[in-house]
């Protein structure tokens, strides 16, 4: 590993998932524009999100990350991303309630572009054209031209970025997270269901307890936490010249910070410790995630913590550990126990959908109650470790879609193909992520039962 770390140090090392561009003159022009153009988010924000981490590493507090697999140029617009956060708010106001904790909320979003793939190409008949590796890379459609790598799509999901970023920013602080608007964010085609009805009685209860606040002069005008709310973004940090030309010096700390997200994460296909996405990610100030799969062994692992947290500053880093329903018992306890025997501080976060993926009827799905199995169970090891059940990571969206299989609405396999839009993996819909969020929220107040209270901003 390079001693001298700077944005573009990572360039000349080992890389995996590295897209082939055919014109690299053009590369280097896009980059180069890009490198002109303002932060998407700002340093002081990502120390925010460091500090709140930091809370949730010390087990107070809890993290809620999720969003699409791979956000498309297609499906941009205003209602996604309002039913998305609408989705999002009620998970996260369900798992607060329980908890009696901060939950800090950070979406796959505004930047959640570019994907890592198992093979380099993709054959249909005798055509072999490169594989799809994400909208600010190449085409989905199986074509030439959409599918080789072309550098203007940076662009686009810099402008996408900067868009969904801005709604996001209005609907989090401009009064739609208003928790007098608990009830408005309750998806309509959700009111009938089982789902929706359990929210909209928890919705009541917090109604009530606005209405007595209120009674004693506790309002959103007295206290700025009931009408706004942190909402943080996240993605992979695949595309290394994307981020390189977003990463910039914070001129009040002097520090490197990524501009493209507040949090970004290392795959669990780009963690080698020699190569490049750790070393680019080594340098940056934000809070980062690295993705934990079954290859991952404990040593490795804190290896890459030495490189990636060497001030053991709790909030830095996240593992995001996503062994699948019949894996997690045999994983997760060995990395906890070299992770404490270390004394390092991180945050303990369940993905479990990468590991639960299944094909059926040609459909990638992944099962609903594999998912609620590796998040109960994640809970149960880290109860017998003594460890904190830090978050969850999850793919979901605000839309009926019928991608993953199951759940107290059964989407059959048979259902897959009504109205399965992922570009790449399938995500809960919002049902399901609702029926997700009580789930977690019944192991969550296990948890806090024996803690002594604290107070929790929405
Ligand atoms: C993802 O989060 O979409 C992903 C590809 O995950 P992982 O790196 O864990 O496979
Ligand atoms: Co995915």
């Amino acid at each position: 590993m390079a001693k001298e770390w700077t944005p573009k140090s990572w360039r000349g090392m080992p890389i995996e998932q590295a897209p082939t561009y055919p014109d690299l003159a053009a590369l280097a022009d896009t980059e180069k524009r890009l490198s002109s153009f303002p932060p998407l988010v700002f340093a002081g924000e990502a120390r925010k999100l460091t500090r709140a981490l930091g809370e949730v590493a010390e087990g107070r507090g809890f993290l809620l990350q999720g969003g699409d697999c791979a956000e498309s140029f297609a499906e941009h617009g205003a209602d996604n991303i309002r039913d998305f956060f609408r989705a999002f708010l009620q998970m996260a106001v369900v798992l607060t309630f329980a908890a009696s904790q901060p939950v800090v909320k950070v979406g796959r979003i505004a930047g959640q572009f570019a994907k890592p793939r198992t093979a380099p190409t993709e054959t249909k008949g005798d055509v072999t054209l490169p594989i799809y590796r994400g909208d600010i890379v190449n085409g989905i459609e199986f074509d030439e031209t959409s599918r080789v790598p072309n550098p203007e799509r940076q662009l686009e999901a810099y402008r996408q970025s900067a868009a969904t970023l801005n709604l996001l920013r209005a609907f989090a602080q401009g009064g739609y997270a208003n928790l007098d608007n608990v009830h408005q964010w309750m998806l309509g085609f959700i009111s009938g269901s089982p789902q929706g009805e359990r929210y909209g009685s928890l919705a009541d209860r917090i109604s009530e307890t606005m209405n007595f606040m209120r009674a004693i002069g506790i309002t959103a005008d007295t206290h700025p936490s009931l009408r706004e709310t942190d909402f943080f973004t996240s993605h992979e940090a695949l595309l290394l010249g994307y981020e390189e030309a977003l990463t910039r010096v914070d001129s009040t700390s002097g520090d490197w910070y990524a501009t493209s997200g507040h949090m970004i994460w290392i795959g669990d296909r780009t963690r080698q410790l020699e190569n490049a996405h750790v070393e680019f990610c080594r340098g940056i100030k934000n809070p980062l995630g690295l993705k934990c799969g079954p290859s991952l062994e404990p040593d490795a692992l804190l290896r890459l913590i030495d490189v990636l947290n060497p001030q053991n500053k709790p909030g830095r880093l996240t593992l995001i550990t996503r062994f699948g329903h019949e894996k997690v018992q045999a994983h997760l306890p060995k990395l906890i126990r070299a992770v404490e025997r270390e004394g390092r501080k991180v945050v303990w976060s369940c993905d479990p959908m990468h590991g639960n993926t299944i094909s059926v009827n040609g459909y990638k799905t992944r099962p609903f109650d594999r998912i609620l199995q590796e998040v109960e169970r994640f809970f149960e090891v880290h109860h017998a470790e003594g460890t904190h059940a830090g978050g969850i990571h999850i793919e979901m969206t605000g839309k009926d879609v019928t991608e993953c299989t199951g759940g107290s609405r059964m989407v059959s396999a048979d259902d897959l193909s009504d109205r399965y839009h992922t570009h790449c993996d399938p995500r809960l819909n919002a049902y399901q992520a609702l029926e997700l969020a009580f789930l977690v929220a019944e192991l969550l107040k296990k948890d806090v039962a024996a803690q002594p209270k604290q107070a929790a901003n929405f």
